[in-house]
């Protein structure tokens, strides 16, 4: 049976999300909450090692269905290792991305089939989905431009793939209104906070 709350955070490249995710988390310590935070692609070591191929800027010749189910194979064993366990244990997870980010990058970005998404999903995660999920939304052109590393296999793809991701996001938005919330990214960061910590608080 489960306890706990899943709360998933999304958007585009440099929404600024991680920053408040760790906000977020820290808040939630402070009033004494049981609380995880978790990455996808990635988590535990096995997701690691796949979320190092799917971001090798080397893998050029990655095809979007083994893109696809690669980043389903990491969320599989994440759910399995990480995020069934600390549901039934009542945590509260914070997952910086989960199943929308597919269907935006994937789905909306690369073409692949919405539905052949959702039913693969569904296996991936055992039905686990989110009980709440924030899409950060910036300008694909703005969001880019923060990321002052070098960029990454996913990073790199041209501008026009970016909008598509991005509209994807205001997509999913737009259809599961109770379960997503869409923030505008380009407020201040406490901003951004308050109304997060807000929404948080009145549905766990
Ligand atoms: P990160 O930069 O937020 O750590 O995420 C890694 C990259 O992987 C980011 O460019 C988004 C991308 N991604 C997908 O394309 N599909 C997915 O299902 C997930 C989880 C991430």
């Amino acid at each position: 049976m489960k306890k706990g709350f899943l709360i998933t955070f999304e958007g585009s490249e440099g929404s600024g999300k991680s920053t408040q995710i760790e906000l977020l988390r820290q808040y939630l310590v402070k009033k004494r909450k049981k609380v995880m935070y978790v990455r996808e692609p990635g988590g535990v070591l096995i997701s690691e090692k796949i979320r190092a191929i799917l971001l090798d800027a080397a893998n050029k010749k990655m095809g979007s269905e083994c893109e696809t189910l690669l980043y389903m194979a990491a969320r599989a064993q994440l759910v399995r290792e990480v995020i069934l366990p600390a549901l039934h244990k009542g945590y509260i997870i914070l997952c910086d991305r989960y199943m929308d980010s597919t269907v935006a990058y994937q789905g909306y970005g690369n073409g692949i089939n919405i539905d052949d998404i959702y039913q693969i999903g569904e296996f991936a995660t055992a039905g686990i989905s989110p009980d709440l999920t924030f899409v950060f939304d910036i300008d694909a052109k703005k969001g880019l431009a923060r990321i002052k590393r070098q960029k990454d296999r996913i990073e790199q793809r041209k501008l026009d793939y970016h909008n598509r991701v991005r509209a994807g996001y205001l997509a999913i938005a737009k259809r599961e209104p109770l379960r997503v919330k869409l923030l505008d990214a380009n407020r201040t960061k406490e901003d951004l906070q308050e109304e997060i910590q807000k929404i948080v608080i009145n549905k766990i």
